[in-house]
């Protein structure tokens, strides 16, 4: 059907006689010469078809978007004409028989990479958004992604197995998606929030080192970078610990980074402590892209007579370099802001000359602490300081909060920085109950210097737990995992999980761990988010090929649309209408 691609074509192709297939981008009448842009996924190639052409007519109906197959001579474009913006543009195809494969519609957007065609409209015709260069790139780069972390985990002895689809509930903390058994009336497969419990079970089988590109399903709120459905690599080793894991890990996101984006990363991530991270950041994935590193205060307050500092468990501090200026207005939107994140209130100091500064606060400063803040947070003329007091954990959070606001660059700017967090918290604060919340899943190791401290002082029991983060988002998570049943059962019943209870939800994970389980570890990479930061996205949805829109929809196919009665009859299922 064709001798060459549309997109290959060069200066050294002049003189072929080539047959192109593709279609038209773009149809210019120049006074009698038609010009056809023919494009398919490897770019585009100007045809022209002159007025003495058997094809001419051909020629003068074609549309946009219709689907061509020319024959013709490549030649070099006439001086003045050439397009250096163009892989091609050095050249045209002389065309002498123009054949239509196929007609288009008028399409209901333009085809080409600006950014503001509005997302409903473009779902509903992906498969004409998917023509557009933008997407084409994307999708490339996401399958070159898989390929390479698929070969650095070939190369690692890593196996390649799948897990089941249609399975009992796996705890990641999110809603299930619930499928209806038709043979066993009444009850409900759940699709895999993840393949956590079978990669468990694979190494009590003995696979010693297993991955996965697995597709995960969990029925959360959507968001820029969450989608109901997404893929990992999915990872787990036997015999292994932490170390095994990160540089495992490592060595396959790092040889897909090097692949897009080359240049940009170092060989090994450096790593940060999650208190570290909560310290200087206010967050459990720092974007250490930039500074605007929050400080501790606290002591150069500890005798103040401000009223709203004395007794904070913490105060916590930014310093905003050459911020002094900031208008009173912005000033107001940045304290509201705060408050919204559940801080009281935020203090901010504009600083002056002399180390003179100038805020509402001012005066219940004395000459220490008003030197003893400014040495702290490395303040000089000209900055702006904000400080918020209270509890640690919400001086902490509200301040990283606010550092993001005034200083994240976008996604896909200022390189790439990996950073491993690790030392997790076991748990992550407690229920109404008072009952602690594991921060990872109930299946995580504690730190071995902690866990006598298990039913004392749960909450100040790191975990071997640990995140991947890269540029500010968290790219994925893994952990150490309990593989001894007394251990387990001490967290179990921590979390308020009844060995009965236990028995029934994880019971085939806990008999299997009677029977040598080895000690073992993982880990997981959110694949949507990563190709979508390597690519400069904000969103993943952009680097999804069929993605549903924020409300869960996907306005291609219809999907989630009503049922035949006829299967839910045979579902013995019934609809109850919402009151
Ligand atoms: P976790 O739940 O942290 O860990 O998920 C790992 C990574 O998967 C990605 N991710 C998502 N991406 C898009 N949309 C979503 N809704 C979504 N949810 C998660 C993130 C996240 O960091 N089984 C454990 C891993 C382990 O312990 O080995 C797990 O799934 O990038």
């Amino acid at each position: 059907m064709r001798t060459h691609r549309p997109g290959v074509l060069r200066a050294v192709d002049v003189g072929t006689t080539v047959t192109v297939c593709g279609w038209v981008a773009h149809r210019r009448d120049h006074g009698g010469v038609i010009f056809l842009d023919i494009r398919d996924a490897t770019g585009l190639v100007q045809v022209v078809v002159s007025p003495g052409s058997p094809s001419f007519d051909t020629a003068h109906r074609v549309r946009s978007e219709w689907v061509l197959q020319v024959e013709g001579t490549v030649r070099p474009r006439p001086e003045g004409t050439v397009n250096s913006e163009l892989p091609t543009g050095e050249v045209e195809v002389a065309a002498d028989l123009v054949v239509v494969l196929n007609e288009s519609e008028p399409p209901p957007f333009p085809l080409d990479d600006r950014r503001d065609i509005d997302e409903v409209l473009r779902l509903r015709h992906r498969y004409l958004d998917l023509r557009r260069e933008p997407m084409q790139d994307h999708l490339r780069a996401r399958a070159r992604v898989n390929r390479e972390m698929r070969a650095a985990m070939d190369a690692q002895d890593f196996v390649e197995i799948e897990t089941p689809m249609l399975i009992a509930s796996t705890p990641e903390g999110a809603r299930d998606f619930v499928v209806p058994s038709r043979l066993q009336r009444g009850s409900f497969y759940a699709l895999p929030q993840s393949p956590q419990l079978f990669k468990q079970l694979l190494m009590v089988g003995g696979f010693d080192r297993y991955y996965q590109i697995a597709r995960c399903l969990r029925d959360e709120d959507l968001r820029a970078d969450r989608q109901f459905e997404f893929m990992q690599l999915d990872l787990e080793l036997t015999f292994a610990d932490q170390e095994d894991v990160l540089e495992a890990t490592s060595r396959a996101v790092l040889a897909a980074a090097e692949a897009l984006r080359p240049g940009e990363v170092r060989d090994v991530i450096p790593r940060m402590t999650w208190h570290e991270a909560m310290e200087r950041y206010g967050s459990d994935k720092p974007d250490v892209r930039f500074g605007l590193e929050l400080h501790d205060v606290t002591e150069v307050f500890e005798s103040t007579e401000f009223r709203a500092f004395a007794g904070a468990e913490a105060i916590k501090a930014i310093c905003v370099k050459g911020g002094a200026d900031m208008p009173r207005s912005r000033l107001d939107a940045l304290t509201e802001r705060a408050k919204s994140l559940g801080a009281v209130g935020l203090v901010w100091i504009r600083v002056r000359e002399h180390q003179q500064i100038e805020s509402p606060v001012a005066k219940f400063f004395d000459e220490a602490e008003t030197i003893g803040l400014l040495d702290a947070v490395g303040a000089e003329t000209g900055d702006l300081v904000l400080i918020v007091a209270g509890k640690r954990s919400m001086a902490r959070s509200v301040l990283g909060q606010l550092r993001l606001d005034l200083g994240r660059p976008p996604v896909g700017e200022g390189g790439l920085h990996f950073l491993w967090v690790v030392d997790f918290p076991l748990f992550e604060g407690v229920d109404e109950s008072g009952r602690p919340i594991s921060a990872h899943h109930p299946f995580t190791m504690p730190h071995p210097d902690d866990i006598d401290r298990l039913e004392s002082d749960p909450l100040s029991v790191r975990s071997q737990a640990y995140d991947l983060v890269l540029n500010g988002w968290e790219l994925g998570s893994g952990s150490v995992r309990i593989h001894r049943p007394d251990i387990q059962q001490r967290v179990f019943s921590l979390l308020g999980i009844e060995p009965e209870a236990a028995q029934e939800r994880f019971g085939f994970l806990l008999d299997a761990f009677r029977f040598g389980a080895p000690p073992h570890a993982g880990f997981a990479v959110g694949i949507d988010r990563f190709v979508a930061i390597l690519e400069g996205e904000e969103n993943i949805r952009e680097v999804i090929a069929f993605p549903k829109t924020q409300s869960g929809t996907d306005p291609l196919t219809g999907a989630p649309s009503p049922i035949d009665p006829e299967q839910l009859k045979e579902l013995g299922l019934r609809i109850i209408e919402k009151p």
